[in-house]
């Protein structure tokens, strides 16, 4: 699944960064070279980051 289409990330994107310890939307596009453009996704993305952290 697609959770950013400004930046084409996928969701199985941030839950890697989050196991390679990024703790918000912003370090993890940071780990993928990116960085948020119109916001959509930040929310979305930060509940995989938290969901993927709490699983850890
Ligand atoms: S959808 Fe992620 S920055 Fe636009």
């Amino acid at each position: 699944m697609v959770v950013c289409v400004c930046n084409a990330i996928r969701e199985r994107d941030v839950r890697q960064a989050a196991r390679c310890g990024a703790n918000t939307t912003c370090q993890a596009y940071r780990q993928l070279g990116c960085q948020a453009k119109c916001g959509q996704c930040v929310a979305f993305a930060r509940a995989i980051i938290e969901d993927e952290r709490a699983a850890a």
